[in-house]
């Protein structure tokens, strides 16, 4: 029975994430936090994801696939006070009028900084970003920067996000330039490094009614035996079947 309940909540599980466009990374957060100070990270201007800033709702570039990107464009992110050790997820949904295959990868710092080829997409991703932002973004990206200056001792990694435009158009301008994605991110720590935290209503729903069914079967049962038990007293051939 315990196996049921585990294999109804897994099927379930997989029957939501499958609803509408979801691509997703699992990973655990690193258990300690790298020697890469603050600043240079606040300096890349990436938006971010936390704790307390699960979901977050951007555009993010796509292009067909070339020899030279085969997975399209990136877009980097940061995801930042994570509980060292404890698993998550990050799923980006996104809009089935907007077909486009989604890859994403999560980096710890050190890694990037020593990859050549993640450390040149990072900073060519960060310096396109400066010089598209307005001087009010860059205001409030400054600002955001000096407030998350303040947070020490968490659990930091890259969120790599690649998008390639899947499609085909008779319209000449779509096939020439991919119009911006509109996704949806979001992080979503586990319980118990085992189930994500999102979904736990739908799981206790879908257990409720796993246990509610079964209890109520084995009374619908024993109803039924002594039914058929009253019944098979008054017919000799059910008497000798059972
Ligand atoms: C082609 O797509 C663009 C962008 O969606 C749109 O503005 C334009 O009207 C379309 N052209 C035709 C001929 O449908």
């Amino acid at each position: 029975m315990h196996v049921g309940i585990v294999a109804v909540i897994l099927v379930c599980y997989h029957v939501f994430s499958v609803i509408g466009n979801v691509e997703k990374v699992i990973f655990s957060a690193p258990a300690s936090r790298t020697a890469i100070p603050d600043e240079s990270i606040n300096n890349l201007l990436l938006n971010s994801l936390d704790p307390d800033n699960k979901v977050l709702r951007t555009f993010v570039n796509a292009s067909f696939p070339t020899t030279g990107r085969p997975k399209g464009e990136t877009t980097w992110f940061l995801l930042r006070d994570l509980n060292p050790g404890q698993r998550h997820e990050v799923r980006i949904c996104w809009v089935a009028t907007q077909p486009t295959a989604f890859e994403l990868s999560v980096f710890e710092l050190k890694h990037v900084f020593e990859t050549p080829e993640l450390i040149s997409s990072l900073s060519a991703y960060a310096y396109s970003r400066h010089d598209s932002l307005s001087p009010q973004d860059l205001e409030h990206a400054a600002h955001q920067r000096d407030r998350m200056g303040e947070a020490h001792g968490t659990s930091v990694l890259f969120l790599r996000v690649q998008a390639a435009a899947d499609y085909f158009s008779l319209n000449e301008t779509l096939m020439r330039d991919v119009p911006p994605v509109y996704v949806d991110l979001i992080l979503d720590p586990y319980v118990l490094n085992f189930f994500p935290q999102s979904l736990l209503p739908t799981a206790s729903y879908v257990v409720i009614i796993a246990i509610t069914a079964w209890l109520l079967s084995a009374y619908i049962y024993r109803v039924l035996l002594a039914v058929a038990k009253s019944d098979g007293s008054a017919s000799p051939v059910d008497k000798k079947t059972m």
